[in-house]
């Protein structure tokens, strides 16, 4: 896919919200052996160090592999965010990353936003950054980056997943060119033991997860599938050769909300 400032970015990711230390290290490596060429990454998960070393360790040149990370929510504000950035960037040695994001809205401090929105703007124009985006921003929480600000975010990243699509923001963000990418997009591995899923996924020979992903993909959303396990990542890249029909699309798109995270934009 495109990004609004013209750049390419990987249309599926590899989240890393949940491994750490040496089992980061080795998944990371085996996601890169197998094709991921797209990492998410974030200050708070604490594995910035062992991806930047698996990084170094594999046989993928730097500039092959969009890396993403995010400042976290104790770092906001204009200096701290800078001093957050330089800090990642130490961590996972790099010299500029391809996509900085905030990582929650807060709410109820909207000069906070503004100045931590402003620090990116900053490191975009020195090119410390390729593009800069936000996560887990609500529309009304978009709104104030888009009202006070020079440059409209690239991204933004949302929980997503059949059941929470987050009409509102990923139209608005659609109508802004801005791309939505979906973390938990198989909802932690829930929407694994859906029946409906179950039975979409079974008439075209494919798994739920495999199911979820193309879901994303179809609605024009980046998915950032975790697993720790090889053979499951190269299943959740292997969705080339099937379309979902409109009126699974139309099915799933409908669908109730039956799991989401406890996380709430709203409240932070
Ligand atoms: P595992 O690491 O054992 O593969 P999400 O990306 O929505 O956060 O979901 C991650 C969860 O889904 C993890 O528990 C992961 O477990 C599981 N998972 C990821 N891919 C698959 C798959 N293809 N089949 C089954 N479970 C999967």
């Amino acid at each position: 896919m495109i990004l609004n400032n013209g750049n390419y970015i990987p249309s599926i990711g590899f989240g890393t919200s949940l491994i750490q230390g040496e089992e980061c290290v080795k998944n990371i490596k085996q996601a890169l052996k197998v094709g991921y060429r797209h990492i998410d990454t974030a200050s708070v998960y604490e594995n910035e160090k062992e991806i930047g070393q698996a990084i170094k360790e594999s046989d993928v040149p730097r500039e092959e592999i969009f890396i993403t990370s995010k400042v976290w929510k104790d770092s906001m504000g204009y200096e701290s965010t800078l001093k957050s950035f330089y800090k990642t960037l130490e961590n996972l040695q790099l010299d500029y990353l391809d996509l900085f994001l905030i990582h929650w809205p807060r709410n109820n401090d909207r000069q906070l936003n503004i100045d931590t929105w402003k620090a990116l703007e900053k490191l975009y124009k020195e090119k410390k950054v390729k593009a800069i985006g936000v996560s887990n921003f609500l529309k009304h929480h978009l709104d104030i980056i888009l009202e006070e600000c020079e440059i409209i975010p690239m991204v933004n990243q949302l929980e997503f997943h059949p059941g929470l699509m987050r009409k509102e923001t990923v139209d608005f963000c659609k109508e802004k060119n801005i791309i939505v990418e979906a973390w938990a997009p198989l909802g932690k591995g829930k929407m694994l033991e859906n029946e409906e899923l179950k039975r979409i996924a079974n008439k075209y020979n494919k798994s739920v997860a495999q199911l979820c992903i193309k879901w994303c993909l179809q609605n024009g959303v980046i998915p950032l599938p975790k697993t720790t396990n090889e053979n499951r990542m190269k299943e959740n890249k292997d969705i080339n050769d099937f379309e979902i029909s409109k009126e699974d699309m139309l099915f799933i798109n409908n669908m109730e909300f039956f799991y989401g995270s406890t996380m709430d934009p709203n409240k932070s």
